[in-house]
């Protein structure tokens, strides 16, 4: 596995030399890692079904769960789909480029193994110009579901692709474009049903596209109701034994001096500051942020920090479920499986 790293290479045409290896090796059938302006990616041809076959044995990943399709631009969408609905039309005209993924019905060309036999597919295209550009000189969409292991964390950082993949040959490249801008997944929102319906919460707010695309999107009642193929309780998790906990700081008074060293503790900054003062400050603490974009963005980051400390178990404190908080607390239910304390 070879690194690309151009995330301190401005000039287009140094970019474009430095990605020819790896443009070759997606046309030869092979996988890359892609950065992505939401959590890093492991992309192949979506076109070639061996080269797909590859992201599910590398991955681990159930064929039952279908991919996403990243395209660089508008006229690779009409090899994709059949019809675009004009609500879908608007979502796009306001979102993309961006972190906002549509599920349409497909073209028969698209592999079964893409859309794990169904007759939709789901279609993004990203933000970051680097990966549109990649896909543009591919000359074909790229089939790409993040890039870790089947539901451990996504990785937001070229070392958490080192941690899950280091030995896997079939990944030629990893093109690294530094960390990620949003750190959380795109939002999957289903445009097959009346009125649209909400497959994943992600990084953008339903209520803003609901708000400038004047449309109604249906929310899940119980997010952990399956919703999507892809939706598992067990999702983004870390390798040890992960809580949820509405009241940090009174879980924290409760355990004695002995037992907060098995403890690593991920909350906001404001609590992180409460702690230390009615605490002590020899605690294991990650702070994720003041505001939800902060703390979105840092979650996956601190999630894999505190699995990598020298600590037993890792408690977060929940945030409030509204706007972009909804898509954290989806990601913190299952990287938890639901487990609470103190809440
Ligand atoms: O931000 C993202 O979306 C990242 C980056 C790499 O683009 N990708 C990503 O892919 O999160 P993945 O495979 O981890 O998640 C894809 C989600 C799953 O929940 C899957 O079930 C859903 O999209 N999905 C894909 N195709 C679908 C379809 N045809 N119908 C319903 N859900 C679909
Ligand atoms: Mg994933």
């Amino acid at each position: 596995m070879k690194i690309i790293d151009i995330s301190n290479i401005k000039e287009q045409k140094l970019v474009d030399k430095k990605l020819l290896s790896a443009v070759k090796t997606i046309k030869e059938g092979n996988l890359v890692v892609i950065p992505t302006e939401t959590v890093y990616g492991l992309a192949a041809d979506c076109f070639n079904p061996d080269a797909v076959n590859k992201i599910f044995i590398v991955k681990n990943r159930p064929y039952s769960d279908p991919l996403i399709v990243h395209i660089s631009d508008l006229n690779q969408l009409k090899d994709l789909v059949v019809d675009l609905p004009l609500d879908a039309e608007k979502i796009i005209s306001n979102f993309w480029p961006g972190p906002v993924s549509l599920v349409l019905y497909k073209k028969q060309t698209i592999p079964d193994i893409v859309t794990a036999g169904l007759n939709t597919v789901c279609v993004r295209m990203p933000e970051l110009e680097i990966t549109r550009r990649f896909i543009k000189l591919c000359k074909t969409p790229l089939a790409a579901p993040s890039a870790n292991i089947f539901s451990h964390i996504s990785s937001t950082e070229l070392e958490h692709i080192l941690k899950d993949f280091k030995n896997k040959k079939e990944i030629e490249y990893v093109i690294y474009a530094g960390r990620t801008k949003y750190g959380i997944e795109s939002t999957v929102i289903d445009c097959t049903s009346k009125p649209f319906k909400v497959l994943r919460y992600g990084a953008v707010e339903i209520e803003k596209i609901e708000r400038l695309c004047n449309i109604k999107i249906s929310e899940p009642k119980n997010i952990l109701k399956k919703k999507s193929p892809g939706l598992f309780k067990k999702h983004y998790s870390p390798k040890k034994t992960t809580y949820l906990t509405k009241n940090l700081l009174k879980f924290v008074k409760s355990l004695s001096k002995k037992e907060l060293k098995e403890f690593t503790f991920v909350c906001d900054n404001m609590t992180k500051e409460k702690l230390y003062k009615v605490i002590a400050n020899d605690l294991s603490v990650i702070p994720l942020g003041n505001t939800f974009e902060e703390i979105a963005r840092n979650l996956y980051f601190c999630l894999h920090l505190a699995e990598e400390m020298n600590t037993k178990y890792i408690v977060v404190q929940s945030v409030k479920n509204v706007g972009l908080g909804k898509t954290i607390m989806d990601r913190l239910i299952r990287a938890s499986e639901n487990k609470w304390i103190y809440g």
